[in-house]
């Protein structure tokens, strides 16, 4: 009995199977249970020595099946583990990395500039009043200029703003000077998109308001700004323009030398003056005080998309707004 149960235990494949056999060779009602009970009937001596006979068994069957028990639990631990193998060797997935848009990085890269110069940077609001799109900024309801900005209005009489100048008048009228700002942001207009016009494009303002400020600093700036941006040879050109809120105005071009084509050119950047009398009485109403009472400032403001344009060769200022990855992904970290 002792040889068949060795026997079961080593050809027992499974833990139940295991189990079965131990039931039936130790358990309550099992074999050995069994012999000790027929005990009684032997006289003390055959007692004594078949008692200490199956003490041994009992050791040594309980041996056996633990060793057995063990080893196939660690068959089975091998089995599941190298069932769940993980090849650590297999190339990992790759996962796309995000990069700023280019006109992002190039108002960073204005920002910085500009700071360096003492602006501080300010944003506005882009859906702005009739009052701080037009009045404030000397372009009545009747004034012809009003057609230079075809405009979006809203329902309710707002506007989307045509322009960032409204925070020229909004700055003014929370703060005294003496400032320098910068306020980049969106403007939109009512336009016919082509290559070089989008409904809805960036600008940059700038304004300084100081005692005796003169076009010189404002030449002296923009040309600063146009070196940031393009290089230690860029200068900066003025021609006579018009605008409503200053007086005299120039448009201003930059004149830049491309190193992958070799050629220089002069390109216009936007718009710019000597902040007229006219906003400065407009701001002195909204205020309800003569701090802004015959003040000096200058003021400007430049397409954000014509920079992008002129310094990366971007043909094209719909490709801006497409959100085709083709275009973007090629000026992931060209300002780094
Ligand atoms: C203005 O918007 C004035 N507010 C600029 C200014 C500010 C003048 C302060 C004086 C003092 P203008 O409409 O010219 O000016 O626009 C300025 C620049 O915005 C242009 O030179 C051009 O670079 C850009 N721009 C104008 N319209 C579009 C458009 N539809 N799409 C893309 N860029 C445009």
């Amino acid at each position: 009995m002792v040889n068949e149960a060795k026997l079961e235990i080593n050809e027992a494949t499974t833990l139940p199977a295991l189990q079965e056999t131990r039931v039936k060779y130790l358990g309550k009602k099992g074999w050995l249970t069994a012999e000790l009970k027929t005990l009684g009937n032997l006289t003390p001596d055959e007692r004594k020595i078949k008692g200490a006979a199956l003490n041994i068994v009992k050791t040594e069957l309980e041996a056996m099946f633990d060793a057995r028990e063990a080893a196939l639990n660690a068959a089975a631990l091998e089995a599941k583990l190298s069932g769940e193998a993980l090849d650590v060797t297999l190339p990992g997935t790759k996962f796309q990395a995000g990069g700023l848009h280019l006109l992002t990085r190039i108002i960073d890269d204005l920002a910085v500039i500009y700071k360096s110069m003492g602006y501080q940077v300010v944003q506005g609001q882009e859906v702005e009043t009739e009052l701080y799109n037009f009045d404030a900024l000397n372009i009545p309801a009747w004034h012809p200029a009003r057609d230079l900005w075809d405009t979006f209005w809203l329902t309710d009489g707002r506007v989307l703003r045509t322009h960032t100048s409204p925070m020229q008048a909004r700055y003014m009228q929370a703060f005294a000077p003496p400032f320098k700002i910068v306020v980049p942001g969106k403007v939109f207009r009512f336009e016919a998109v082509d290559a070089t016009h989008e409904s809805m494009f960036h600008q940059l303002e700038g304004l300084a308001v100081a005692p005796g400020i003169t076009m010189a600093d404002l030449k002296g700036t923009l040309e600063e700004m146009a070196k940031g941006l393009f290089g230690e040879r860029a200068k900066i050109r003025f021609q006579p323009s018009y605008y409503p809120f200053t007086e005299p105005s120039a448009d201003f071009a930059v004149y830049w030398e491309n190193p992958r084509t070799g050629t220089a050119k002069w390109l216009e950047l936007g718009g710019s003056g000597m902040v007229h009398p006219r906003v400065f009485e407009e701001v002195c109403k909204l205020r309800g005080d003569e701090v802004y009472a015959g003040a000096r400032g200058f003021a400007f403001g430049l397409g954000i998309e014509r920079i992008a344009m002129i310094k990366y060769g971007v043909p094209d200022i719909r490709y801006f707004f497409q959100n085709d990855l083709r275009v973007l992904k090629q000026f992931r970290g060209a300002l780094e």
